[in-house]
């Protein structure tokens, strides 16, 4: 006889907010996808847009930089920390996750574990930003998930964070730099591609375009999002209701944030206030045109 579902109403709660952060605005493609998860969650969200990008920085500042953001948001008082940034993943996350004040869940394992079931040839491709291809973290994800069988096929693609960034995602450019970009990977005959980067889920058109329908695209946005459900439901940390809403933490420009941040967090969110990290305090409100 099929068990009766175990009352959650009863169940204890965790109403302190999410953690998020990123080197810009491309962690937004997570903080989306943990929205339309977990609606009743609260997320605090730490752009480091005064030192992103970090795709072309050393990992040792890379790693300084993560330490810093996590130390504070858990000074925020969140009970979850998403690492929504490959290149802070691939630094410090997957590497040393206990040497964190707070729980840090990074994109990297997520988006390998539901590649390694997407692939029916056994090869997979990986696309990020030059610092997390060269790091090496996504070949160790892939061993470390047991796929030693797989074939991973790896190509940085340094210009697409600029190019999001601007707003181009169509063009006749970036279609040409996304065929050079994979022209490597569709040689391989790659049935699977992981996006790890978090910008790149802007992308989806134009990758799925070069790389041929027949080809699974992973986003590391997604699954890292479902991760972040399971966890929360397994340690019983759901809050139940959200109380205030999500704030936006900026090291930079909070004005240039907020406006990327509309075309990230796409049309089902109006305005965005964004809180500028440290002193001098100063606050954006940034409405949508029209
Ligand atoms: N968010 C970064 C990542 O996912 C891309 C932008 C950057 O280079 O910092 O790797």
């Amino acid at each position: 006889m099929p068990q009766a579902p175990a009352d959650r109403s009863a169940a204890p709660h965790d109403p302190r907010p999410i953690g998020v952060f990123d080197s810009g605005v491309g962690g937004l493609t997570v903080a989306r996808a943990l929205m339309d998860l977990l609606p009743d969650e609260r997320i605090v969200y730490y752009g480091d847009t005064a030192r992103g990008p970090y795709g072309p920085r050393d990992l040792g500042e890379v790693r300084r930089f993560t330490a810093q953001i996590v130390d504070d948001l858990a000074r925020r008082d969140v009970k979850l920390v998403v690492a929504a940034c490959n290149t802070a993943t691939a630094a410090a996350v997957e590497t040393d996750p206990l040497a964190f004040p707070v729980a840090v869940v990074g994109v990297i394992a997520p988006a390998v574990a539901t590649a390694l079931r997407a692939t029916r040839n056994g090869r997979v491709g990986v696309i990020g930003t030059t610092g997390t291809i060269a790091s090496g973290a996504y070949d160790r994800a892939v061993l470390a998930a047991g796929g030693d069988d797989v074939r991973l096929v790896s190509a940085a693609c340094p210009r697409f964070v600029e190019l999001v960034e601007a707003g181009r995602t169509t063009d006749s450019e970036v279609l040409d730099v996304a065929g050079d970009y994979l022209a490597s990977l569709v040689a391989a005959e790659v049935d699977t591609l992981i996006l790890g980067c978090t910008h790149y889920p802007l992308l989806t058109g134009v990758l799925s375009y070069v790389m041929g329908p027949d080809v699974v695209l992973v986003s590391s946005a997604e699954e890292t999002a479902r991760r972040v459900f399971a966890r929360l439901v397994d340690e019983r940390m759901l809050a139940r209701r959200a109380a205030a809403p999500h704030r936006f933490v900026a090291s930079g420009d909070g004005a240039a944030f907020a406006r990327l941040a509309a075309r990230f967090l796409g049309p089902r969110l109006s305005e965005v206030d964004v809180e500028r990290a440290g002193p001098p305090a100063a606050r954006v409100h940034v409405g949508r045109p029209g």
